[in-house]
């Protein structure tokens, strides 16, 4: 059975045949380690770098390539900032809607008495109020840390104005882009991010193993993990510059590469197409179960306020169990459970148990969703009648 796969704010699939093709024309000819030698391939792979770093500080708007650090995903560039840039005594300020990404190393440096922390709930349909953050500075907040956009509901953070709170207070902002870099416009400069953090494997359709945390000239990390960097080997300590400061060991080259025509890939399609279409083939979901009592569609009406996810329960059939039924009898792949988000999912009121999300990516089809609307609806109808 082929299968129809909405999962993509897990990670996207399928990826642009020119990643594939990137990847392997990269590995079969280009793949030296990149800073660790003068040869032909050692400098290839130190120019594809370069020009990743520059793509993706253009389509961010940051102000400087060299302070794109590559990472291996979003949890990678999260803890590099938090680790990098958190001092004892440090006050950090973050929100019921982060992944655990964010939420679990920001509660291990609490446990550890290394820093304190504020978790500001969103409102009920999902949203963080920026008067909510401005009321839980303290005298000693150093830190906002706040998603772009939450994995479980899609629902897109006013980070505008959360920005300019934290320059206003002279505190540092972390984003976390997990679900927002590709499909929602990001300017550091504008929205005054101090450290972005993406993946390159979710909507910015890379390989997994494939990631950025971007930094603005106002902030310094301290390096998390120290080791080669190639360049200047004579020094004991990891090199004050970036990015090597923040780079050790021998990066991800083969998935770089495919991240670098993914960008490609991207441009071509526009990120604002991307959304649109996503956003149309959630809307023709939630308008087919809107007004039925039976499925309970979460988070805000409003398409204009979140991305293309969409999060659902029903009565009469655990969240687990209808994706089972989902993969095993149609071939529909989506993600049920916490998300790897358990606070919003205690305000919703859908903990332990979860939710199914359904994420759709630029590749997926009205006729995906139209199968997986006539699965629903007969697993409901059974459900109902098994109960
Ligand atoms: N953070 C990813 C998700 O939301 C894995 O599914």
């Amino acid at each position: 059975m082929s299968v129809i796969y909405l999962d993509n704010a897990a990670t996207s699939w399928p990826k642009p045949p020119c990643v594939e093709q990137a990847m392997s024309r990269f590995l079969a000819h280009d793949a030296g380690n990149p800073g660790r030698a003068g040869h032909r391939m050692a400098i290839a792979c130190e120019r594809m770098l370069d020009r990743l770093r520059v793509q993706l500080s253009r389509l961010f708007d940051a102000p400087d390539p060299q302070r794109v650090i590559f990472t291996l995903n979003t949890t990678d560039a999260i803890n590099i900032a938090l680790k990098g840039v958190l001092r004892s005594g440090d006050h950090v300020v973050t929100t019921t809607l982060e992944h655990n990404s964010v939420s679990r190393p920001l509660q291990a440096l609490a446990d550890a008495g290394t820093i304190t922390l504020t978790r500001v709930p969103a409102t009920d349909d999902g949203f963080i109020a920026p008067a909510d953050i401005a009321a839980a500075i303290t005298p000693t907040t150093r830190l906002i840390a706040c998603t772009h956009c939450s994995n479980v509901l899609g629902t897109i953070q006013p980070i505008d104005a959360i920005g300019a709170l934290a320059r206003d207070r002279g505190l540092l902002l972390l984003v976390d882009a997990a679900q927002s870099a590709g499909v929602l416009p990001i300017s550091m400069r504008q929205m005054h991010i101090d450290l972005l953090a993406v993946a390159g494997h979710k909507s910015l359709l890379g390989p997994p193993g494939t990631g950025a945390l971007l930094l603005s000239d106002r902030v310094d990390a301290a390096p998390w993990r120290e080791g080669g960097t190639g360049g200047d080997s004579s020094h004991p300590v990891q090199p004050a510059e970036y990015p090597y400061r923040l780079e050790a060991g021998t990066p991800n080259t083969v998935g770089l590469a495919g991240w670098a025509a993914a960008l490609e890939e991207i441009e071509r399609i526009g990120p604002g197409n991307m959304l649109e279409h996503e956003r149309k083939l959630a809307a023709r979901f939630t308008d087919a179960f809107r007004g039925d009592d039976r499925v309970r569609l979460l988070g805000p009406d409003d398409p204009g306020r979140r991305t293309g996810i969409v999060v659902f329960t029903m009565e009469s059939i655990a969240p687990q169990e209808l994706a089972a039924l989902l993969d095993e009898s149609f071939g529909i792949a989506v993600r049920a459970g916490l998300h790897c988000a358990p606070y919003i999912h205690r305000q919703l009121g859908t903990f332990p148990d979860g939710a199914v999300r359904v994420s759709p990516g630029p590749y997926n089809t009205v006729r995906d969703i139209d199968l997986l609307i006539d699965a629903v609806r007969l697993i409901r109808d059974q459900s109902e009648f098994v109960s």
